[in-house]
């Protein structure tokens, strides 16, 4: 495949002094490798793109299935230093969503949507080696073909439902740059920028959802830490991203 290194690596090294691009036809997983690196001191941000993973990770412990060509699946590595590292994980999807398409919306706490199947989504990892700043890993996996909605409880999307000719190389060129300025504006001023971008997309608004402890609620936006606020029977309850998984209840 025919990856865009050099103009990602013009649009992103005028803004992250030292950044490299690596382009990988198999790991295990991008976001793997990079937190070794992060482990082994290696603290250099760096864009690892990988054609093929054969242990691709999701969130929560869960795998990541992907197919090469049918998919887009990179890392991202970055010393950051924001002040408040809440809400990082929307503002990554913010920033992917409204770069892929109008209709594309985000299932908190970052999942990408079509409808209401999954498109996609982001693996957030943080390491530190000595004494250096905090690394972010951050892992996007991205659908341009549905995969086989085997063993799925909702049948997957894929970008070229709404972009008939889309494909990875030009899917990240076209996320990545705006990602990277947005992570700058996200270590100077944190999730406020976002979060009116968020509510633009929030997917869960106003609907019905059951948390994983088995409370049910209605979803009500989300606070100014990003995390999920939800009317229950016993009032307003603030989900933190770690605490639960949120799923739409059935009508
Ligand atoms: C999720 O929805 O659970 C997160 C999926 C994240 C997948 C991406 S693919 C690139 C990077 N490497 C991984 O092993 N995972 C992330």
């Amino acid at each position: 495949m025919n990856w865009p290194a050099e103009a990602i690596w013009e649009a992103v090294a005028p803004l992250w002094p030292g950044f490299t691009v690596e382009i990988l036809p198999e790991i295990d997983s991008s976001n793997t490798e990079l937190m070794r690196r992060a482990r082994a001191g290696r603290g250099e941000p760096v864009l690892l793109v990988a054609e093929r993973q054969t242990a691709g990770r999701g969130r929560l412990g869960r795998g990541w299935q992907s197919a090469p060509g049918a998919s887009l699946t990179f890392s991202l590595a970055l010393p950051l230093t924001p002040s408040d590292w809440s809400g990082l994980s929307l503002a990554v999807g913010v920033s992917v969503a409204e770069n892929l398409h109008p209709a594309v919306r985000l299932k908190w706490p970052n999942d990408l949507w079509v409808g209401d199947r999954k498109l996609g989504g982001i693996l957030i990892e943080t390491a530190s080696a000595g004494a250096g700043p905090r690394q972010a890993v951050i892992g996007i996996g991205i659908n341009i073909e549905a995969p086989p909605a085997q063993g799925l409880s909702t049948p997957p999307a894929g970008l070229r439902e709404l972009v008939a000719d889309a494909d990875g190389p030009q899917v990240l060129l076209r996320v990545l740059p705006p990602l990277v300025r947005d992570l700058l504006a996200f270590a100077d001023a944190g999730f406020a920028g976002f979060h009116a971008r968020f509510d633009a997309r929030d997917a869960l608004r106003d609907r019905a959802v059951a948390l994983s402890d088995g409370t049910a609620g209605t979803a009500h936006g989300v606070g100014d830490d990003g995390a999920l606020l939800v009317h229950t029977a016993a009032g307003l309850r603030a989900v933190a991203s770690s605490e639960v998984s949120v799923r739409p209840a059935l009508p």
